[in-house]
This record gives C-alpha cells, sequence and structure tokens, in this order.
C-alpha cells in the first residue's frame, strides 16, 4: 500500500531488551509494508528476546548488533546511519537506555548511533514552510520513544527525569499505557501499541506538510436524538469516514479536530477529539471553531429530526398499548448555519459536505451543494454493496460548485480522504 508519508523514508528502529520486544517485529513490518526503508539496531539485550534475523527478515536490510563489527564494509555505521535517518524510533525502550539516551552515553550501536543523531523539536500540525519537505539533517529528526519497564522503574523519579529531559529536547514520548507487565502486575510500564507509534511517527512526519499551519475540522458519526434517558434515534453511521478524513488532514500537516457523535473506531493519534451527541451539540461545537478553521468536512450523519420533547424517564407501555405516536422537529442545519456564518465572518475557506443518497443520487447532491453554499459535496451512493454506511470502503463522486464532477472507483476510506483533501487544499489560499 503506498504510503504517502513512510514511503522511501529511512526509519531508524531501535530495539532495546524487554519483552515487547516482539511488538517491534509487528512494528518494523508496518514501517516495511509502508514503503520505509528501516535500519534496525538492536541491544544485546533485544537480541536476546527476539533474534535479529527476525528484523532482517521483515525490513529487507541487515538488523545490527555489535558496534564493532561492520557486515556490509561500512566502517562506521554508527555515522552513516545517524545520518540517513529521516526519523528514529525506539520501540521498546528500556530504563536502562532512556537513561543513556538522556545523559548521551555511547556505551553501544544504538546509544552511539543516537547521539549521532540530533533531535528535532516538534511544532505539531504547524510550520513555517508549506509543502512536504525531508526532515533537515542539520534542525534534527523526529524522535518517537516507546517506553516499556516495570511500572515502579517507570514511576522512579530519575526514569521520570530522563523522560523529561528527553522530551524537552524535542523527542515524542510515547506511552507507556497502563496494563498487565512482564512480572503479571497491572501498572504504567505496557509499551504503546505499534499502531499508535506508527501514527506518532507519522504526525512527526507530516510536520512541514502542505497543510502545515492550518486547521481542518471534520464531522463525523451519527448523532444521537435522545427519546427518553434510555433511548434515541439515531443512524448507522460508524464514523470510519469522517475519522479516515481527520487522519488524512493530519497527515498532510494540519492540526485536526474531530468534532463527533459516538464512534465505532478510535479517534487517530494526533487529533483532536471533541465528542458529542446531538445535532445541537455538534453544531454548537462547530460553529464555535469557525473563526479558527481553514477547511470544514461534514462527514457526520447528522438527524434531521428529533424528538421535540424527550421524556425524563424511562417510556413504559401500557397494558393494551398498540402505537406510541412521537412528535418530532428539526434539528439545525449545521452547514447552512456555517454557510450565514462564513458569509459574515469569510471562514472557513473551504466547506465540504457529503450526501448520503438513496436515489438519484447527482441531482440530489447537485440540489444540497447549491442550498447548504458548499465548495464541494461528496455524493455518496449508500445503498451501493461495500459502501456507505460502516464499511472499509466507499463509493463517491465529488461535485465541484463550478458544477464539475469527479467519479471515483470503490476504494478504501483512507483513500477517498485523501483526494476530498487534495480538492480542498487546491481551493485554499494561500497566505503567502
Ligand atoms: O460513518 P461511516 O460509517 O464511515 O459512513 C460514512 C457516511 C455514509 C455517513 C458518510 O460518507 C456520509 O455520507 N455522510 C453524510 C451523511 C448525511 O447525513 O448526509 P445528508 O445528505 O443527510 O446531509 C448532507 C450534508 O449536510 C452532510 O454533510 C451532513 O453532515 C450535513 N448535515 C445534515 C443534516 C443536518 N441537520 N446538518 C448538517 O450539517
Amino acid at each position: 500500500m503506498f504510503d504517502r508519508l513512510l514511503n522511501g523514508k529511512r526509519v531508524l528502529l531501535g530495539v532495546t531488551g524487554g519483552i515487547a520486544a516482539y511488538k517491534a517485529a509487528d512494528l518494523c513490518s508496518k514501517l516495511a509494508q509502508a514503503g520505509a526503508e528501516v535500519d534496525v539496531i538492536l541491544t544485546e539485550a533485544a537480541a536476546k528476546f527476539v533474534a535479529p534475523l527476525t528484523f532482517a527478515a521483515l525490513s529487507g536490510r541487515p538488523a545490527r548488533v555489535d558496534l564493532w563489527t561492520s557486515p556490509g564494509g561500512d566502517p562506521i555505521p554508527h555515522v552513516t546511519m545517524a545520518a540517513a535517518a529521516d526519523t528514529v524510533i525506539v520501540a521498546p525502550l528500556s530504563a536502562n537506555t532512556l537513561a543513556k539516551l538522556a545523559l548521551g552515553l555511547a556505551d553501544n550501536l544504538l546509544t552511539s548511533t543516537l547521539l549521532a543523531t540530533p533531535i528535532a523539536s516538534q511544532k505539531p500540525g504547524f510550520s513555517e514552510k508549506p509543502g512536504f519537505s525531508s526532515p533537515d539533517q542539520e534542525q534534527g529528526v523526529p524522535w518517537i520513544l516507546a517506553p516499556a519497564m516495570e511500572s515502579h522503574m517507570w514511576a522512579n523519579p530519575l526514569t521520570q527525569a530522563h523522560a523529561a529531559a528527553l522530551r524537552a529536547r524535542g523527542a515524542v514520548v510515547v506511552g507507556p499505557g497502563v496494563g498487565r507487565l512482564a512480572s503479571g502486575a497491572q501498572g504504567a510500564g505496557r509499551m504503546a501499541e505499534p499502531a499508535e507509534i506508527l501514527a506518532a511517527a507519522r504526525l512527526a512526519l507530516a510536520q512541514g506538510g502542505p497543510l502545515a499551519g492550518r486547521r481542518v475540522v471534520v464531522t463525523a458519526g451519527g448523532t444521537q436524538e435522545p427519546l427518553d434517558p434510555v433511548r434515541f434515534l439515531t443512524n448507522a453511521s460508524s464514523g470510519k469516514m469522517g475519522v479516515a478524513l481527520a487522519e488524512a488532514a493530519r497527515d498532510l500537516g494540519a492540526a485536526a479536530t474531530l468534532v463527533h457523535a459516538p464512534l465505532a473506531v478510535a479517534v487517530p493519534f494526533g487529533v483532536e477529539s471533541v465528542p458529542v451527541r446531538t445535532a445541537a451539540q455538534m453544531c454548537d461545537a462547530v460553529l464555535a471553531r469557525l473563526p479558527d478553521t481553514d477547511i470544514l468536512i461534514g462527514a457526520a450523519a447528522v438527524a434531521d429530526f428529533r424528538p421535540a420533547e424527550p421524556a425524563g424517564q424511562k417510556i413504559k407501555k401500557t397494558p393494551g398499548q398498540v402505537d406510541l405516536v412521537v412528535h418530532l422537529t428539526r434539528t439545525p442545519d449545521i452547514l447552512a448555519e456555517v454557510a450565514a456564518r462564513r458569509a459574515e465572518i469569510g471562514r472557513p475557506q473551504v466547506v465540504i459536505g457529503f450526501a448520503a443518497e438513496t436515489q438519484d443520487l447527482l441531482a440530489n447532491a447537485a440540489a444540497k451543494l447549491a442550498a447548504k453554499k458548499l465548495d464541494i459535496i461528496v455524493a455518496n451512493d449508500v445503498t451501493e454493496p461495500g459502501s456507505g454506511f460502516g464499511s472499509d470502503d466507499n463509493r463517491v463522486t465529488l461535485l465541484f460548485a463550478d458544477g464539475r464532477q469527479e467519479a471515483l472507483p470503490i476504494m478504501p476510506k483512507g483513500e477517498v480522504a485523501a483526494r476530498v483533501l487534495e480538492s480542498a487544499l487546491a481551493r485554499l489560499v494561500s497566505p503567502h
């Protein structure tokens, strides 16, 4: 799978001693599948848990342990690998190696290489430079650290001070999570999951992307309109489409915010989560953010009607009762409200809606594009199998305000999201 951020990037993956080293193999595999060139360095302790051969097979490149041998004939591999790295990931990071990194010790191949690899300072989502730029070795490269150790070692003030020192220099510390540890005890010290570490690396690498310095707000999920304290009206939206859009915005360097009704999937790492429940709450959350929003994308399936007077207590059926009449009333039309505010304040620059249709797809979508004064509408035939609500894929047609249309084949929601963001990007007015 082509990965815009990781494809062709040199990732220096350090693996230190701990049971979580087996999870580093999965991380290595994910990085290689994304097209990254992964240089793996294991400490001697790590090699006791997982053989270097495992990493070599997964990365397709030599995995090294020893500072004093140079399998490729390179007499100074620590300098060569440091100079080539676009980003550093150390997972798992033991308390011992964390301390060495904080103090600048260089007593093995990993610590020597990392001492020669300057850390870039992180400004998530913001950069003065538009356009993707390779991390600049002069300014350092992102360091992503995933500590894993027993909870008492992690809680030790010395360990905390070392982590703080590396954070202060710009390193991103992911985790550790709370859960079952090698000793069988529960506590903080579990290595973050490979997907989270990968997301942190993507977030760091995205800085300087074409949406750097921009805020993208995406709505997602199906709103819930209460009928009584335990029942509500909703729909089948999982939020996957909106989550994919927020993730794509993050990967282009934007500060991404997801205003979401309950989701069936997790909010991605590095995306701001604004949980809401009803259409009215979603509307308030979106309107409050408009002055700071560059691109707004409405992927949520928002209820058009809500029970006018939700019951204060659980509605009970009475003997012989055959029906229940519920009076519904309109919810706010969020995108229509946005259009009205946009006319006053001139923001967001780009507003994109979705149209979930079961008939007359293009005609209905075009009518919504005009009525809601959108720049683009993404027409979604939700009757197509494997597409629309809940699925991993989607087939959509983009309709533009100037009358153009672009029909896309069925593709993963992540790819649909990338195409939508590309179209939004083309409409942004450059600040420069
Ligand atoms: O979440 P998934 O399971 O991944 O499914 C994705 C999806 C099918 C929900 C998504 O691709 C999609 O089509 N979202 C829009 C669904 C919808 O409510 O469409 P609509 O035609 O009813 O609304 C048109 C547009 O107006 C939408 O952008 C909607 O967010 C917005 N709207 C609708 C009602 C309302 N009261 N306020 C709004 O702003």
